[in-house]
């Protein structure tokens, strides 16, 4: 199993005790998970991408896994009769298994496969539909919001001149129009644009933390590993609003190669 970024520091930082309840809002593969269980924490895990909870085997067990959005936190555990709990874990985007096996077009490395970007299959709208419906300047404004790309303009301005907008290398093809030269940084932001839009991550992400700490016990730690700026300017704008504190002034930053962009924040209630 890959190892997920930041595993062994978010962990530390959760402090996990034994009998004690944690929630891994992201599942994922299961690493975090697996952690938890071993240092004797009880876990219940959520996962939107019901492709996700397939990882989950005999290799896991004592484990609650559940399908949502952990924009729900709150009301998932509180039908499944598992709150108030000592801590939560967000290990935010995407694992290495959806990028490389869901066909979802989720990586400008997979040129044939089509532009989809669901996180969850319950979303009826891909990422193709969400291109067709926006206009120009909408587009414009989903990229230059979420990517601070320099190019949204004229990016957007050729995504909706052309008229097959199908798959991965059809985005590619305008992309490097747009710019002139091919560039993976564009790219990689111009892909991870249409996916927090489509997701509607930076919200999830608002409604998740709140609804963690409302169920979180005094003392109790919510971790997120974050891997975008405005993500982690939600994180410390909601401490300040919330008047949380952080167990560490300053994120702890990934060494890996890719997980460079990773910061972890651990609040404390
Ligand atoms: C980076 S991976 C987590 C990896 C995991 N920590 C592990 O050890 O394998 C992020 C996971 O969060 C899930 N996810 C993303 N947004 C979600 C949301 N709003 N609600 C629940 N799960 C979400 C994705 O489907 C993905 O499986």
């Amino acid at each position: 199993m890959h190892t997920p970024v930041l595993l062994q520091q978010a962990i530390e930082n959760l402090n996990v005790r034994l009998g004690s309840l944690y929630i891994d809002a992201t599942f994922g593969e299961g690493g975090y998970s697996s952690e938890i269980l071993k240092k004797g924490g009880r876990v219940l895990a959520i996962d939107w991408d019901i492709d996700q909870l397939k990882n989950y085997g005999l290799r896991i067990t004592d484990l609650k896994l559940i399908q949502g959005n952990f924009s729900e936190i709150e009301k998932i555990a509180k039908e499944n009769d598992f709150f108030p709990i000592d801590g939560v874990v967000f290990d935010l985007g995407l694992s290495m298994k959806q990028i490389e096996e869901s066909g979802r077009g989720f990586s400008y490395n997979r040129p044939d496969e089509p532009l989809d970007m669901r996180l969850s299959l319950d979303n009826k709208l891909t990422a193709k539909d969400l291109i067709k419906e926006l206009s120009e300047e909408e587009l414009y404004e989903v990229f230059a919001k979420n990517s601070e790309e320099i190019k949204s303009k004229e990016i957007a301005y050729e995504v909706k001149k052309r008229k097959k907008m199908e798959t991965v290398s059809d985005l590619i093809y305008v992309i490097d129009k747009a710019l002139g030269f091919k560039s993976n940084q564009t790219y990689a932001r111009i892909f991870q644009a249409l996916r927090i839009e489509l997701n509607d991550e930076f919200e999830n992400l608002k409604k998740g933390l709140k609804g963690a700490v409302d169920i979180l016990k005094k003392d109790g730690r919510v971790v997120v590993v974050s891997f975008h700026s405005l993500e982690d300017r939600i994180v410390k704008n909601f401490v300040k609003e919330k008047k949380l504190k952080f167990l560490f002034k300053k994120p702890i930053r990934g060494f890996r190669s890719f997980e460079r962009s990773a910061k972890l924040r651990t609040i404390i209630k």
